[in-house]
């Protein structure tokens, strides 16, 4: 397969652009080399997707493209790569999101909840209208290529190595290098919380063979159904820790300055709003009825810890607790 990958810097267009040259596949990426660099043995052509001729490396070469993969979340730059590349392109595979959802109050949901209403214009100012801009994205996408010639992923939390945001990887890293007495770890008091992490490996190899088959529809893309009390505990088995594990409740981190999901001062994984509990706990089942394979969580989680332990934290992490702050919540707690 000829393959244009639009990005393949930054964590999941990276580990697609890898995943594709593995599989023996012709790789192109377009980015601006920004986020990173593409992975060696892929052809990077150096491209700003905000300029109107952005595109044009990957326009002009006269042979078309058997797929391309966008992981874009700019409205206008995916609108103007639909309009360049379906006269030279079979099939387009956008990576979208979870957060298109207008509603996570339910449990064990599927690709069939309403979403919310597209952003108006080409631009996302911020992130609080992420789900929105990537509505507009998937019906750019839908209007150029048509339905069967689209596959649209919504992906959940994507972990593994490389996640700079730190989301995987903070309870493996944190539990193999606990900040209280006795080896303790404050966690969220809330088990059976649904949640679940899709393996940047996974996704992109599924999403490769997507692309080479012709796969198309739009499919909830998410690891393997689990809770925040099942990914504590292979975050536990794989860092070796039989240290206390100290349950705070809700309201108590929020009055003790502690933030959800990720920031400073954060514990991720969790959320304690019930209108978003049901927000990690898509089944993905048509994904894996199409062909997504999800590794044991321990591996994703090994992985990650691994990226933790090996990557520069220079600048304060994008989630989790520092020890002195972590420290001092467990002394209150009695630990
Ligand atoms: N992380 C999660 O848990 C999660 C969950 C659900 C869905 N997702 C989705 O998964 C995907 C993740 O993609 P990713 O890991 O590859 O990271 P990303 O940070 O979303 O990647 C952005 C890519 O686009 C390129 N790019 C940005 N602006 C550009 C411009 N003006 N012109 C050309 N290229 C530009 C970047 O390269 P340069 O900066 O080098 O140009 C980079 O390669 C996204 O679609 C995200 O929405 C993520």
């Amino acid at each position: 397969m000829r393959l244009l990958v639009l990005g393949g810097t930054a964590m999941l267009g990276r580990a697609v652009a890898e995943q594709a040259v593995a599989d023996g596949h012709e790789v192109t990426c377009l980015a601006r080399g920004v986020a990173g660099a593409v992975p060696e043995g892929v052809q990077w052509v150096q491209g700003d997707r905000d300029l109107a001729d952005g595109l044009a490396g990957v326009t002009d070469g006269g042979r078309p493209w058997d797929a391309v993969i966008d992981v874009a979340r700019q409205p206008g730059q995916v609108r103007r790569a639909v309009a360049a590349l379906e006269p030279v392109s079979d099939h387009f595979v956008f990576v979208s999101t979870g957060n298109v959802y207008a509603d996570h109050s339910g449990l064990a949901t599927d690709e069939s909840v309403p979403l919310l209403s597209p952003l108006d214009g080409d631009v996302m100012a911020d992130m609080s209208v992420y789900g929105e801009a990537k509505v507009a994205c998937e019906a750019a996408v839908l209007d150029g290529f048509g339905a069967d010639r689209t596959l649209i992923a919504r992906a959940g939390l994507i972990g593994g190595p490389g996640d700079a945001s730190g989301r995987s990887g903070w309870y493996p890293w944190r539990f193999a290098h606990p900040a209280g007495a006795g080896g303790a770890v404050l966690t969220p008091d809330d088990p059976d919380l649904p949640m679940s992490i899709i393996d940047v490996r996974d996704l992109a190899a599924w999403l490769v063979r997507c692309a080479d088959g012709g796969t198309s529809g739009v499919f909830d893309a998410f690891g393997e159904p689990d809770t925040l009390g099942g990914l504590l505990s292979a975050a536990r088995e794989v860092a070796g820790h039989d240290g206390p594990v100290v349950p705070a409740s809700a309201a108590w981190l929020a009055e003790h300055g502690v933030q959800e999901w990720m920031g400073e001062d954060s514990l991720p994984l969790w959320v304690s709003d019930p209108d978003l509990r049901g927000f990690g706990s898509h089944t993905g089942a048509a994904a894996r009825a199409a062909g997504l394979r999800n590794r044991p969580v321990t591996d994703t989680l090994r992985d990650a810890a691994a990226y933790e332990e090996g990557r520069e934290v220079s600048e304060p992490r994008r989630c989790g607790l520092r020890d002195d702050k972590e420290r001092e919540l467990l002394r209150l707690l009695g630990h």
